[in-house]
């Protein structure tokens, strides 16, 4: 798969403990690579403590530059994925100055310790569909679309692809040694994820407590995808600049339009597929603004890079809760069943990566 490239490649993951970066770790070392993961201490429950053995897991604020770069220096890296964050929209609003300094500092220095290491050459660096100015007309933004951001999160990441296209413009131009890009992707799901204020979680937390969950904006329209989809898209983008700088520059990962569901809708299949998973709609007085429709435009990554999505919303759905009621029912963990279907179908599907 991927053309073998990350086959005991040095590979390292900021945010390797959380919800994405963990199931990236482990895909990666399904794959061979050796791997280098950097991140804060971890609450639990984490989907990380429930896999194997990481190869280097370090503690490190990518906030304090000289110490991440002590780390690329130890490891040496060759393929870089920058995933670590201030995830949540909410969270933003009451913690701005925090946000900006992880999202784009930490970007900042990010880049800057792939620029002084010598063994680094492929960077992938993860913002988010909400970078793109919303004036929420349901049109799907591509990548040439304008960047923006109304809350604090989305700002902050739309300044974190500034900052990554900056760099490129600057320092990794294309006969450069360190080659990058952003990757964008929408609401993904998927087993593992504990995180607050979102759906998925707040559905399993109420589901475990026996309680409704609470749901706010029930008619807000995302992109859902299984956390594998974007994943294989970080992975084959990954892959792809490891060989050349041919696919440089950002790179939106999002399901077919068909999979752009309300919360309300995603709620309800997911208590057809487990009816402890209860909720209720509550209005919100002064909710802070969080933008209603968001839609993307995948067409340059199926073009270019050959890259579509594997499951639709229902299987993607489908597998998510059982992951959860395997979890909390029987205790076993799903990961390495549902990354083995989802490499299967991909197979099936003949997609590029898989070669
Ligand atoms: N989950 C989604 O639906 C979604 C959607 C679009 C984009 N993203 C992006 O994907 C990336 C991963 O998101 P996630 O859902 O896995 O988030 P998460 O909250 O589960 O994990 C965040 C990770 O970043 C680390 N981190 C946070 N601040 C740090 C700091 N100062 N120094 C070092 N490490 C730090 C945490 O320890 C954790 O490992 C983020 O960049 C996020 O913006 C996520």
């Amino acid at each position: 798969m991927f053309d073998g490239v990350y086959s005991k490649r040095r590979c390292l993951i900021t945010g390797h403990t959380g919800f994405k970066g963990s199931w990236l770790g482990f895909w990666l070392s399904r794959l061979g690579a050796e791997l280098c993961g950097v991140s804060l201490p971890v609450e639990t429950p984490a989907h990380f403590h429930l896999l194997e053995n990481y190869g280097k897991s370090f503690f490190c604020d990518i906030r304090e530059r000289e110490s991440l770069q002590k780390i690329f220096d130890s490891f040496q890296p060759e393929i870089v994925f920058h995933l670590a964050a201030q995830p949540l929209v909410r969270l933003s609003y009451k913690e701005p100055v925090e946000t900006f300094d992880v999202n784009v500092m930490g970007t900042v220095n990010l880049l800057e310790c792939c620029r002084r290491c010598e063994s680094v050459q492929s960077v992938v660096a993860v913002t988010t569909d909400k970078c793109y100015e919303n004036p929420e007309t349901g049109v799907p933004f591509a990548e040439d679309s304008p960047l923006g951001g109304y809350d604090p999160y989305s700002g902050s990441k739309a300044a974190a692809e500034m900052v990554v296209s900056s760099y490129n413009r600057s320092f990794f131009i294309p006969e450069s040694r360190v080659r990058c890009a952003s990757a964008r992707a929408g609401n993904v799901i998927g087993g593992g994820d504990w995180a607050a204020d979102r759906l998925i979680p707040d559905l399993v937390r109420g589901a475990v407590k026996g309680v409704a969950a609470k749901l706010r904006n029930p008619g807000a329209v995302r992109p859902w995808q299984h956390v594998l989809e974007p994943l294989s898209g970080y992975l084959q983008l990954g892959a792809e600049l490891y060989k050349g700088p041919a696919c440089t520059g950002s790179w939106n990962f999002g399901p077919a339009e068909s999979d752009t569901l309300t919360v309300g809708e995603v709620a309800e299949k997911m208590h057809r597929c487990w009816n402890k998973m209860n909720f209720e709609y509550e209005e919100e007085k002064n909710a802070p603004h969080e933008a209603s429709l968001l839609r993307l435009d995948c067409s340059k990554a199926a073009e270019k890079l050959k890259w579509f999505g594997v499951w639709d919303s229902g299987k993607a759905i489908e597998h998510t809760v059982m992951w959860y009621r395997e979890f909390y029912e029987n205790g076993r963990v799903m990961t390495a069943d549902d990354l083995e279907c989802y490499c299967r179908d991909a197979e099936e599907k003949e997609l590029a990566w898989t070669k």
